[in-house]
């Protein structure tokens, strides 16, 4: 008697508590596909970003950075990308270069990395590299 209430309990259970589309395709709610495809799209793409910026392109491809999608410093700009005239893009961090480069033994030895503290004192990285390439300094 006892296992019979326990296994209908346990029966009981799931079938309120698992959400109805459960299982469609496989182990996870099948609805979930249809919330995700419906977010709204926070990235352009590094191809879509170099179609209109030539001139960054060519300045870039002579640097260290050369391999760096414009995003990954940029941040997720579809926004602009889509209508360049209402929204630009700022970089509000002087100091996001450390997001990358700051000294971390769990980086690989060779990715070159300093200790902001050592190495810039106070000052903001741009006051000595040029962001797109990074080896030269800005003008004064
Ligand atoms: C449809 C063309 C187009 C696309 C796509 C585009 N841009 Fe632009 N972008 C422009 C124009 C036009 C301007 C304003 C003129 C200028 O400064 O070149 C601009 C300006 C900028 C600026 C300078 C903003 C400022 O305030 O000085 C940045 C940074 C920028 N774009 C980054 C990006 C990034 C990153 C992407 C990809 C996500 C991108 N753009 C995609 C056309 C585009
Ligand atoms: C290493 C980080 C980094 C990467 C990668 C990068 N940018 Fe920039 N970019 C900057 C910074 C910093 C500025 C200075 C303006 C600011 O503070 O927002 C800037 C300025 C710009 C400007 C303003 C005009 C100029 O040339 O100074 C444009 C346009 C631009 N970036 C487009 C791009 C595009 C397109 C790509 C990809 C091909 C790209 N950037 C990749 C960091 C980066
Ligand atoms: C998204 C990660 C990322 C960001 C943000 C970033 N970098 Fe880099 N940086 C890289 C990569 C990747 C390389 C190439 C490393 C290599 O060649 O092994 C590089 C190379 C460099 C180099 C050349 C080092 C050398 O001697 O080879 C310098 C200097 C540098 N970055 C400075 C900066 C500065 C200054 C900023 C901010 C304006 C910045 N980086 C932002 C990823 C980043
Ligand atoms: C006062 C000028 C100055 C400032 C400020 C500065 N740098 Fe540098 N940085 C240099 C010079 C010069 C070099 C090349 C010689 C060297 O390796 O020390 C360099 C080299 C580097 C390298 C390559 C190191 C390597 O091992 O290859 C990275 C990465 C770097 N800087 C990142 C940054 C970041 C991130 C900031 C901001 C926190 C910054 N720098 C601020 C002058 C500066």
């Amino acid at each position: 008697m006892l296992t019979v209430v326990i296994v209908s309990l346990f029966l009981g259970a799931k079938a309120l508590l698992v959400p109805a589309s459960f299982g469609q395709y496989g182990w996870y709610r099948g609805n979930a596909m249809k919330e995700v495809a419906a977010a709204s799209i926070a990235f352009a793409g590094r191809a879509t970003c170099e179609g209109c910026h030539e001139e960054v392109v060519k300045v870039k491809a002579a640097g260290k950075h050369k391999g760096l999608g414009c995003e990954a410093c940029h941040g997720a700009n579809a926004v602009h990308a889509e209508d360049p005239n209402t929204a630009t893009s700022k970089i509000e961090d002087p100091r996001f270069c450390l997001r990358c480069h700051a000294k971390d033994f769990s980086k690989p030895e060779k990715f070159p990395q300093v200790d902001a503290v050592e190495h810039a004192g106070k000052d903001t990285c741009r006051s000595c590299h040029k962001a797109h390439t990074p080896t030269e300094a800005p003008a004064k």
